[in-house]
């Protein structure tokens, strides 16, 4: 099952998390797995240090190019025009593909550019746009982005940002980052879909999870779909990997997805503040 980006691009509703797969075989192993149990879209980052890996993967799955649909992201060192292209060319290169179908900016506000990151955002994103026009990716986007950072940038670019991939699960819904993307048409990408396996053993998706005969994972995953999130789960267990894409035969009616929202109001983000990352 695809969504659509602003541009007409269509998107996997379902992507395979990467991040941690440090270890060479490991990662090789666990994305070939993936695409064997029929995950179609792959989410790395330059700083997870596996792009190669996730070139190697694909290699080897022979599966059609325009069958996949590969994100990578530009780590936070990049902070001009050039030093964008050039960090997407290296990461072009890892992969070992002619394109990208979805370039992110990973995060708003760095350490080192917090200073001036409303600059940098606009000169990375130009570079973006000129990769675009060269039709080296296939769709542009942000990561991490709050509100404020999606206005700053969106009044001062030419394409449209197309996907905002931000932390998403039962612990955490941030209500106003996701209606300013819904309503203007940026697509959401949910990360730690599984709250890092935090929400696992919570009794409310326990309950949930055996009253569709489903494993709280995947109870997860389909909380994020039916909220029109893309969820990006990662697993390094075979197991793992093919129960969390199979989450296509059931649907949470209405009343549990709000049962599963209402966690979040105990609970809050695991990851860092996009305004305050100490990195
Ligand atoms: N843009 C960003 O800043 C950002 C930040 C964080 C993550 N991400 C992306 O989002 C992806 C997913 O997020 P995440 O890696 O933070 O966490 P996650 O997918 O929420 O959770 C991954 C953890 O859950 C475990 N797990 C997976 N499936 C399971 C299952 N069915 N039952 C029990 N445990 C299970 C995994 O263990 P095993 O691997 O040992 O099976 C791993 O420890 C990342 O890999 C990355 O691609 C992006």
């Amino acid at each position: 099952m695809d969504l659509k980006l602003n541009n007409g691009v269509n998107i996997p509703c379902i992507g395979f998390g990467t991040w941690k797969m440090n270890d060479y075989e490991i990662a090789v192993e666990s994305v070939k797995s993936a695409i064997l149990c029929g995950y179609r879209h792959i989410d790395t980052a330059s700083i997870y240090g596996n792009e190669d890996a996730v070139g190697e993967a694909i290699k080897q799955s022979h599966i059609a190019r325009d069958k996949l649909f590969i994100t990578t992201k530009l780590w936070n060192t990049a902070c001009s025009y050039e030093e964008a292209i050039e960090a997407f060319n290296k990461s072009l290169e890892k992969l070992k593909l002619d394109y990208v179908d979805l370039y992110l900016i990973h995060w708003p506000a760095p350490k080192d550019c917090r200073s001036f990151y409303q600059k940098r955002n606009i000169e990375i994103y130009r570079a973006m746009e000129k990769l675009y026009k060269d039709g080296k990716i296939k769709a542009i986007g942000v990561s991490n982005f709050l509100k404020h950072h999606l206005e700053e940038l969106s009044s001062q670019i030419e394409i449209p940002i197309m996907v905002n991939q931000i932390e998403f699960h039962p612990y955490y819904y941030d209500e106003e980052t996701i209606a300013y993307c819904q309503k203007h048409n940026i697509v959401l990408e949910a990360y730690s879909p599984l709250g890092r396996g935090q929400v696992l053993n919570d009794p409310i998706i326990k309950r949930i999870a055996n009253k569709y005969n489903k494993t709280p994972a995947q109870i997860c995953i389909r909380y994020a779909i039916d909220n029109e999130i893309i969820p990006l789960p990662k697993s390094i267990t075979i197991e793992r990997i093919k129960s969390n894409h199979e989450v296509f035969d059931f649907q949470l009616t209405a009343k549990d997805i709000q049962e599963i929202k209402n966690l979040s109001h105990d609970h809050g983000k695991i990851g860092s503040h996009p305004d305050m990352a100490d990195f």
